[in-house]
């Protein structure tokens, strides 16, 4: 998988292996933004914590993302009725605050600038979307301020601003929560948790940590526990890029609103060289395209920018009215999920929800984020979200490359009854992985863009060699070393 433009020239972060059998009294599982958060509210909560990690720290897709830390993403607010808009604008606000303090508490230096962020529209349909948000940011009271003045590369029609928001550097802001983090809990990595019974959770190494309460931060929910998360969110695919840029965006943080077309720009600054951070418009994951990132280089082009730096995938998830999923399942069990590429603040939130809860029974999640809420079941974006897993599911179950074509990495072999992809390496040794997806059986493709096997059901993805990155997926796709190890005349 390509690295992003915040992980390329950094080095990795070293953490220990579960590799005996544990206790803990509070264990969260995935070390990605929101497992972090949760160690860091509870570290003092006077008991222990353990974070375990599938695979290595700072790998994760929180620093993948853009790095603003806003509470205007998109034109969300006038989707919902005032006083629900209410609530989420101060949840999220105060959270971009919060982040501050942390970031002061544990002296982190990870490029922390406050900054106006920007809703902007190019298009008529653009402006009229926007105008609806401006009102409904009135109406609950959001002070709007006088657009900054950066000389754009494109001309808007109309845009909404809010002041104080913030910019920071996902990677330095995950390595120094990391370093103050790690006298206080115990953090494990490349440690997948592959199955949880009773208060153990059982390693792929079959090592078992015991704990006391739960916490799931596996941004898809890598256990369902009949909450049927595969129905209730999807994930959205988007390609971002960096390119070199004019020193002057200095700040820019600016989320354009046109349909079909919503693009993320910000100002980024890595050893001293200034560049403009680009994502979207959403690729989704069943129908991908060839070139993720054909799309997006055009738009550069556009604007004027050239030269990336980096090109990388990041996915989020997206649940139905984009509330995310935040409190407890069961007794002594916890999940956050479906921030809709909001995270930063929805994290936070999350964080602060959960480790209150956890600490003071009497604490109560507001209903509209409850992880437990049935309405959305019986909804449109449930049945329509059937539909496309449905077709997904069939769609390609048959499909192999061409007979006597010659074999490559990609290429993809029926034997039988079941599809295997093959990897031919310039170096080392050919192999082959079986393509059926462990989470619920669906077929998986070949991305030769990311080099990755991606699954179009619920967005699984694993490595040229099997091994899971992206949940529900827990577990290595099967491996067969040598191509021929599964049928002897193959070719
Ligand atoms: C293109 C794009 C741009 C974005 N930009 C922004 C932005 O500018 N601002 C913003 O607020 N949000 C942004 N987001 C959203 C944000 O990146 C996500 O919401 C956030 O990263 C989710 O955090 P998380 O903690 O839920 O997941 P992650 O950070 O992915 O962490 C989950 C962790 O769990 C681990 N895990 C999974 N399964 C297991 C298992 N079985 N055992 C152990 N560990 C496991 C994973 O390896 C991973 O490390 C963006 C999203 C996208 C797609
Ligand atoms: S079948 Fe669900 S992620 Fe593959």
């Amino acid at each position: 998988m390509q690295k992003s433009y915040w992980q390329k020239q950094r080095p990795q972060w070293e953490a220990a292996q579960l590799n005996e059998d544990q206790e803990t009294d509070i264990a969260i599982v995935g070390g990605g933004l929101t497992g972090l958060l949760c160690a860091w509210l509870l570290k003092d909560s006077g008991r222990h914590v353990t974070v375990v990690e599938k695979r290595r720290f700072l790998e994760n897709n929180s620093v993948r993302n853009t790095g603003k830390v806003s509470a205007l993403h998109g034109a969300f607010y006038h989707t919902l009725p005032s006083e629900l808009a209410q609530s989420v604008f101060e949840i999220n606000r105060r959270a971009v605050d919060q982040y501050e303090q942390l970031i002061q508490a544990a002296d982190i230096q990870c490029g922390w600038q406050r900054t106006s962020a920007v809703l902007a529209a190019q298009s008529e349909e653009g402006t009229a979307i926007l105008k609806q948000e401006k009102a409904a940011l009135n109406a609950i009271g959001a002070q709007l301020a006088n657009p900054p003045a950066w000389d754009l590369p494109f001309k808007q029609q109309d845009e909404v601003v809010l002041a104080q928001q913030a910019l920071l550097d996902p990677w330095l802001f995950q390595k120094g929560l990391l370093e103050a983090l790690q006298d206080k809990v115990t953090l494990y990595e490349e440690s997948p948790i592959i199955e949880i019974q009773d208060h153990c959770l059982i390693s792929d190494g079959s090592y078992v940590l015991r704990f006391q309460d739960l916490i799931l931060t596996t941004q898809f929910p890598a256990f369902d526990r009949l909450q049927l998360y595969a129905a209730r969110f999807h994930y959205q695919r988007e390609a971002v890029a960096a390119f070199r840029c004019d020193p002057a965006l200095n700040g820019l943080l600016l989320n354009t609103v046109d349909p079909n077309e919503a693009l993320s720009l910000r100002f980024a600054q890595k050893e001293n060289e200034p560049a403009l951070l680009l994502a979207g418009p959403a690729i989704g994951i069943h129908h991908y395209p060839k070139d993720p990132y054909a799309q997006l280089l055009q738009t550069a082009k556009m604007l004027n920018v050239h030269q990336p730096l980096a090109c990388w995938t990041a996915q989020d998830l997206i649940p139905r009215h984009h509330l995310p999923f935040i409190g407890q399942i069961q007794d002594h069990f916890w999940v956050a999920a479906g921030y809709s590429k909001w995270g930063y603040t929805w994290a936070m939130a999350a964080a602060e929800m959960i480790s209150t809860q956890l600490q003071d029974a009497a604490y109560v999640i507001p209903d509209y984020l409850r992880a437990r809420r049935k309405g959305d079941l019986f909804s449109l974006y449930t049945l329509g979200n059937a539909g496309t897993l449905t077709e997904a599911f069939f769609k390609d179950r048959f499909s192999v490359s061409p007979d006597g074509e010659p074999l490559r990495t990609g290429s993809i072999v029926r034997l039988r009854g079941r599809r295997y992809g093959v990897v031919i390496p310039e170096q080392g040794l050919q192999f082959m992985v079986d393509l059926t997806c462990p989470h619920m059986g669906c077929p998986l493709h070949y991305n030769p863009a990311d080099q990755t096997w991606d699954c179009p059901c619920h967005g699984s993805r694993f490595t040229l060699d099997g091994r899971s990155l992206y949940s529900p997926s827990n577990v290595s796709l099967q491996h067969y070393p040598g191509i021929n190890s599964l049928h002897p005349n193959l070719k």
